[in-house]
């Protein structure tokens, strides 16, 4: 996919899936701009709520994972004391 929108936009380009879905096309991009420093923008669009809400966590996870994994982190280490046994059942 980082591909496919390397070959069709410019640096500073915005990209347009009007067909959302779980954004792996807006997922892409923001890992071209991590890795590229392109600058592109995204616009997505859905029918279905649901898949925006999913696509907009997986997008911003792709923008910045380390300052979500820190935040998750300190989450859990609230939740969770050094040493506890966790039983799924
Ligand atoms: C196969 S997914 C698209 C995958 C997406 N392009 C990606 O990169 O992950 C198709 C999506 O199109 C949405 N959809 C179908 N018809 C639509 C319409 N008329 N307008 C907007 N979204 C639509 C569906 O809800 C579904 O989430």
């Amino acid at each position: 996919m980082q591909y496919l929108i390397r070959l069709v936009t410019p640096p500073g380009g915005i990209i347009l899936d009007p067909f959302n879905g779980s954004g792996s096309t807006g997922k892409a991009a923001m890992w071209e701009n991590k890795e590229r420093g392109v600058d592109y923008s995204y616009i997505g669009i859905d029918l279905d709520e649901k898949y925006l809400e999913i696509s907009q966590a997986r997008i911003e996870y792709a923008i910045d994972a380390d300052k979500i994994e820190e935040e998750i982190y300190q989450v859990n280490k609230d939740l969770i004391r050094p040493g506890q046994v966790l039983s799924m059942f």
